[in-house]
């Protein structure tokens, strides 16, 4: 198959209208069309028909119990997927869409199997990014999307990527140029009487606390390690995701003493004939002796750092690394959500130095 990549932001505002228009004809002839959101790039398809869905599954060689995330572009769309919507996941999604968060909620019977993983439940989101809102009008249907990569890699924050993954795979790619967050929304179970955080994003709890007074997180990923004996409610939660191919080990502690820690491991490693990966930060970059060294953002800005986090790893695949060594944050400076991908691609492998 031949995959067509439209870059959207060069192309005159008649060509957009013809190009969005065919996206829609292939979403409502059953096809796949990955696009831009403001988290990280999508593969949609229309989400009533089960064997669009199916072909995303296939496109992307995701495991079929893990359930895509709704995208509409309208409230009236949400009674048309979900019923039982509480007063509070009402407030909850006035106050945050459209925009970087998901909300779970009981599912009506027209939403097929085969888009929520056999749940009775919906994951439902109303992108901010104006390209995927003229999109999924544009389609006149509800799109199904998970993120447009290849199961397990690290998710698309520039449609090279989604090319590197499904070129030849699916029809069209629609290029809005870099996403502006990079990192995937926060999932809110809203069916219970608590809100509780199935996958921590850029909208963070005390922002959604705001809005509903109390959050809970779900207990299989609160923790710094991959727990065993709970089982995480959003089923993708449990799979070996964003990581590179090199082996990625977290460094944490004291910033100047994880320089030197990182210095000593990639020495060793480097005598030892391997190619090595380091992943530092503005503020450290220049303190690195030897190595592929890339700066994932600055310390001082964690926005930086999730819009750098996915494109870091994939370079690093790129590079040829086979050990990775990165400097860690702490949760309280760098934020659950980057904390949480950064562990998941280290598959939760960390050296705490200076203890
Ligand atoms: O930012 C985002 O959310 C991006 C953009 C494209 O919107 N999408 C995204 O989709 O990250 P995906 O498929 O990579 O991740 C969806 C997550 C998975 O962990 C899945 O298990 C969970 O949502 N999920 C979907 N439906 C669910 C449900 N009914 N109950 C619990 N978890 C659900
Ligand atoms: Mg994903």
């Amino acid at each position: 198959m031949y995959t067509e990549q439209i870059d959207l932001k060069v192309i005159s505002e008649d060509q957009r209208k013809h190009a969005l228009d065919r996206a829609g004809e292939i979403i409502r002839s059953g096809g796949l069309v990955a696009f831009p959101t403001e988290t990280v790039y999508g593969l949609g398809a229309d989400g009533m028909n089960a064997e669009a869905c199916a072909r995303i599954y296939e496109a992307k060689g995701r495991p079929s119990d893990n359930p895509l995330i709704l995208h509409i572009a309208g409230m009236a769309q949400v009674d048309e997927i979900a019923r039982e919507v509480s007063p509070e996941a009402r407030k909850v999604m006035d106050a945050f869409w459209p925009g970087p968060l998901t909300v779970i909620l009981p599912k009506q019977a027209c939403v097929p199997d085969r888009t929520t993983g056999g749940l009775d439940t919906v994951a439902i989101r109303m992108p901010s990014h104006p390209d995927a809102r003229e999109f999924i009008l544009r389609s006149r249907r509800i799109i199904a999307a998970p993120s447009a990569n290849a199961s397990g890699k690290p998710s698309p924050t520039l449609a090279r990527h989604v090319y590197e993954d499904m070129k030849g795979r699916i029809p069209m790619i629609l290029d809005g140029g870099p996403v502006g967050i990079g990192i995937e929304s926060t999932i809110v179970d809203m069916t219970g009487d608590c809100p509780v955080i199935l996958r921590p994003g850029y909208m963070s709890r005390e922002e959604i606390a705001e809005v509903t007074g109390q959050v809970r997180i779900d207990p299989a990923i609160a923790g710094r390690t991959m727990s065993k004996d709970v089982v995480a409610k959003a089923p993708g939660m449990k799979y070996r995701h964003y990581a590179p191919k090199g082996q990625m080990i977290l460094v944490e502690g004291d910033v100047s003493q994880v320089v030197q820690k990182i210095n000593e491991l990639a020495a060793q490693r480097q005598a030892e004939g391997y190619r090595v990966g380091i992943i530092g930060t503005d503020e450290t970059v220049p303190c690195y002796q030897g190595g592929i060294v890339k700066s994932i953002g600055s310390r001082e800005h964690p926005e930086t750092v999730a819009a750098s986090l996915y494109r870091i790893l994939r370079e690093m695949d790129a590079s040829g690394a086979e050990y990775i060594y990165s400097e860690s944050f702490f949760r309280e400076e760098m934020g659950d959500a980057i904390m949480n991908r950064m562990l998941k691609a280290a598959g939760y492998r960390v050296i705490t130095c200076g203890r």
